[in-house]
């Protein structure tokens, strides 16, 4: 699996990729969590992170959801061997029918659907909504290919190189033939490291297609 060979450096490569001053990977992980809670609403028991890679975000749904069972699923093993001995409170898989044995609250995933080959979009998204329960809700992050600043932190990504942006209305249209109902979706990561004061005004400018990525909050019924 492609990203078997960035399994070792995934956090490193992602990294540089940003340029300085501009903001941490961690910043963007804890963000994206913080939101998810938001979104969740009540307390989510069991919490899928699809697409997990080595647990960036997955270390962040272990401390954020404290009670919750956190369980991850990616195709490339060598990150989930990164994933396993990182956070032993959690359980990853690179077997679907594994992760299919149950149902979710939650379904959160961060950057994976522009690695997902687009012929495949709406197969993975309907795997996505059988597994949620019927209050469950799946969060997905993606870039905006609209903001410049993520356009040069994707082309200087080793591992985006073969990756194609998703544009918000483009994923509204597959979650939509995928049989999902839109709960919320909003571009946010507006205001890179140097405008941190202003992040407070995020939450009045969701509809402003500038923010850095977007999230969408979907339900099955
Ligand atoms: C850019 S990484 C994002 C990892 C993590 N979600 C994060 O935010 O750091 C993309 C991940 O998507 C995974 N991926 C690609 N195709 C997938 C698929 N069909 N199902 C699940 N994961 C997939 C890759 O193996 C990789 O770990």
């Amino acid at each position: 699996m492609e990203f078997d060979k960035y399994a070792d450096s995934y956090s490193e490569d992602l990294k540089n990729s940003i340029p300085a001053g501009l903001r941490t990977i961690e910043y963007f992980s804890t963000y994206k969590v913080k939101l998810a809670r938001q979104l969740a609403g009540n307390k989510p028991k069991c919490i899928l992170d699809f697409g997990c890679g080595v647990g960036q975000c997955s270390q962040y749904l272990v401390r954020d959801f404290a009670g919750s069972q956190i369980f991850g699923f990616d195709v490339s093993e060598e990150s989930l061997a990164i994933a396993r001995e990182r956070l032993p409170q959690a359980s990853f898989s690179a077997e679907w029918n594994e992760i299919a044995n149950r149902k979710y609250d939650l379904i959160f995933t961060s950057n994976v659907f522009h690695h997902i080959d687009p012929q495949d979009h709406i197969l993975w998204l309907g795997r996505l909504k059988d597994q949620l329960n019927p209050d469950g809700c799946l969060v997905i992050f993606e870039h905006n290919p609209v903001n410049p600043l993520t356009r040069m932190v994707f082309r200087r990504c080793i591992f985006d190189q073969d990756a194609v942006m998703i544009g918000q209305a483009n994923f509204l249209k597959l979650a939509k033939a995928a049989g999902f109902n839109k709960r919320a979706s909003k571009y946010t990561l507006f205001f890179p490291g140097p405008l941190k004061v202003l992040a407070p005004l995020e939450r009045f400018i969701g509809w402003l297609p500038l923010g850095a990525q977007y999230y969408l909050a979907l339900k099955s019924d």
